[in-house]
């Protein structure tokens, strides 16, 4: 079968489809997936480069933490799904490939109302945004949101989630294109940074007290700013740094990629009653699967009954994930960016 192993670290040209064993059914639990779309995520191009560490230490193995495909053969004790259901498979890597063999709790009934495509497109961003929301920040209708990246992939989701939860959000972006992706999504305000200071614009719009929550995902000085903007009692949850330009065999890469690790005054927080979270959603994936499981359907009840629908960017064939990658890294993408593998 096909696949993108990841068997060399470094640019995007080090990504190459290659022929691999098909894999089969080797535990009783076990179910056998033929992928049909396979979601991008910041976390593969943090793999790519040697910085992420929710993949196996090992190289040579299939990248791809999300897809979604029919059900081909199931293990003897498997009773979560059948031969020929859709589903989605979230497993951390693997998924970028003809056929993925999981253990049954990787692997979620497919949402009826969605196209593959944008169930591929769904787990990983949406289940970071409605933790982090709900379960992280405890949102309340009526509250106030900045969310960093707001037209890319969590951002999208996250923002969608949010409006549908009552709360007036604000987002940031760079491009006009963008902005005009944001307002079509009901942002309240659209923040383009490249031309107008985030930070006064949150000022502005809060009559200077701040916001209640932060979604920030970028790090170093977008970090340090947010975390201005927060209002007494509020809170922020830290989800990724996308600024890192890490390189372990580059000496000069350190000392900025320290500075970009976001750091807090306790004792100012202290005088404002206010929260630092960070999420992860790694950690579910490694422990957690009965208490993914429950936010999952929670979720899936979410966005069907406010009818929302990820938002895709653009789909590549699996011969052009180098292409999805640059893609992704020029920060042109907006939404969701997914392969399409058969
Ligand atoms: N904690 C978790 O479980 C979890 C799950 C999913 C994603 N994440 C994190 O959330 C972030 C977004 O992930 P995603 O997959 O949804 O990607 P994405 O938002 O689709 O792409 C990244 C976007 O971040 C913005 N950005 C701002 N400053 C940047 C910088 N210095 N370098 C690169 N991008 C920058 C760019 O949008 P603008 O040009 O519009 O600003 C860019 O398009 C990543 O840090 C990722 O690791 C975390």
């Amino acid at each position: 079968m096909k696949a993108i192993v990841l068997d060399k670290l470094g640019s995007p040209s080090v990504l190459k489809i290659r022929d691999v064993q098909k894999p089969s059914i080797a535990n009783p639990n076990d179910v056998l997936i033929r992928m049909k779309f396979s979601g991008i995520n910041y976390a593969e191009i943090l793999a790519r480069k040697g910085i992420y560490k929710w993949v196996p230490k090992k190289k040579g193995f299939i990248l791809g933490m999300e897809g979604s495909g029919i059900v081909e053969e199931v293990g003897r004790n498997v009773s979560n799904c059948k031969i020929g259901d859709p589903v989605i498979v979230v497993r951390g890597y693997s998924c970028h490939a003809e056929y993925v063999t999981v253990d049954e709790k990787y692997v979620f009934p497919a949402i009826p109302e969605y196209a593959l495509a944008q169930n591929a497109a769904f787990c990983g961003s949406f289940m970071t945004a409605y933790i982090a929301l709900k379960k992280m920040a405890r949102v309340e209708a009526g509250e106030t949101i900045l969310v960093q990246a707001a037209a890319g992939a969590l951002g999208t989701a996250t923002v969608m989630l949010a409006k549908a939860m009552g709360l007036k959000v604000a987002g940031t972006t760079s491009t006009p294109k963008k902005i005009t992706l944001l307002e079509n999504l009901d942002v309240d305000l659209a923040i383009n940074y490249s031309q107008e200071n985030f930070r006064e614009a949150i000022f502005n719009w809060t009559s200077k007290n701040g916001v209640n929550v932060i979604l920030e995902s970028v790090g170093g000085k977008v970090f340090k700013e947010s975390f201005q903007c927060l209002s007494p009692m509020g809170r922020l949850i830290l989800v990724g740094i996308s600024s890192v330009r890490f390189n372990k065999w580059n000496p000069l890469t350190w000392w900025p990629t320290y500075k970009l690790i976001p750091r807090v005054n306790l004792l100012s927080m202290l005088g404002k009653s206010q929260g630092i979270l960070a999420f992860h959603i790694g950690r579910l994936l490694d422990d957690k699967y009965t208490e993914m499981k429950e936010e999952y359907l929670e979720l899936v009840k979410f966005v069907r009954e406010h009818t929302i629908f990820p938002l895709i960017g653009k789909i590549f064939p699996l011969d052009q994930i180098g292409d999805a990658h640059k893609f992704i890294e020029s920060r042109k993408s907006f939404g969701k960016i997914l392969l399409q593998i058969d």
